[in-house]
């Protein structure tokens, strides 16, 4: 069966990682989360003093690029893949209000982009592959055979992301998690490099009031009308 391209983009905490995950494992790809990339080089910059308080010191972080080697290991107990930062787990650390709130500095700055998309690139070269991100269908395969932009509300997606965290056992608290949610958003739309933004032969879906096994059913359907094109 022909192998495609599959990229799926929105706004943050939308549900895109479960979406792009689920499918993967249906339908046997690799799954990247680029968004785990930026976050990882993000807490490299917060461990090696590049931040002070939220104010990033961005040459310090510039010669510090080289240093910084992300990858990602498959766990059988979550069935997605864990994030690594020069071979140390991260996956957790990454995922705390203290990296939230800094990450879009981190994922404004050319010099960082430029990185993690050329190596995003060679992660998708073979194809079969499902990367969730900002700028997957415009800049990182803008000719990926299916492409998706997923959007849902400011408060629901805050929702979903306190209810995550006090999963884990994490402390949050929601309105902090909302004002980080809105804040993001015009971050992400609002800056000079890739900004977020649908991709023309994207296909828009609003995932507010849609279970998790409707939108997978959703996408699958998608999938399989591309395949079958
Ligand atoms: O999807 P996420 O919330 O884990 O993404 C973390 C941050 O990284 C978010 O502020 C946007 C940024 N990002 C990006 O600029 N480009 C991507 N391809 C993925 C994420």
């Amino acid at each position: 069966m022909k192998k495609i391209t599959i990229a799926i983009d929105g706004f943050s905490s939308c549900g895109k990682s479960t979406m792009a995950k689920d499918l993967a494992k249906r339908i046997g790809y690799v799954y990247v989360d680029s968004g785990a990339m930026y976050r990882a080089v993000t807490l490299y910059a917060m461990e090696h003093g590049c931040f002070e308080g939220e104010q990033l010191d961005v040459e310090k972080l510039r010669t510090m690029m080289k240093d910084i080697h992300i990858s990602f290991q498959f766990n059988p107990e979550t069935g997605k893949p864990d994030t690594y930062l020069n071979n140390i787990k991260v996956e957790n650390r990454i995922r705390s209000m203290e990296v939230s709130e800094r990450v879009s500095i981190v994922a404004a700055l050319d010099f960082v982009r430029s990185e993690m998309v050329a190596q995003q690139q060679v992660f998708g070269k073979e194809k079969g592959v499902v990367m969730d991100g900002r700028d997957i269908g415009t800049t990182v395969f803008p000719d990926a055979e299916l492409k998706i932009f997923l959007t849902a509300s400011p408060e629901i997606r805050a929702q979903r992301r306190y209810d995550e965290l006090k999963a884990k056992g994490q402390e949050a608290s929601f309105d902090e998690i909302l004002e980080n949610v809105k804040e993001r958003d015009y971050l992400d739309q609002h800056r000079d490099v890739s900004p977020l933004v649908k991709a023309e032969d994207a296909i828009l879906l609003d995932n507010s009031y849609m279970t998790i096994d409707q939108q997978n059913e959703w996408l699958m359907t998608k999938y399989q009308e591309v395949i079958e094109n």
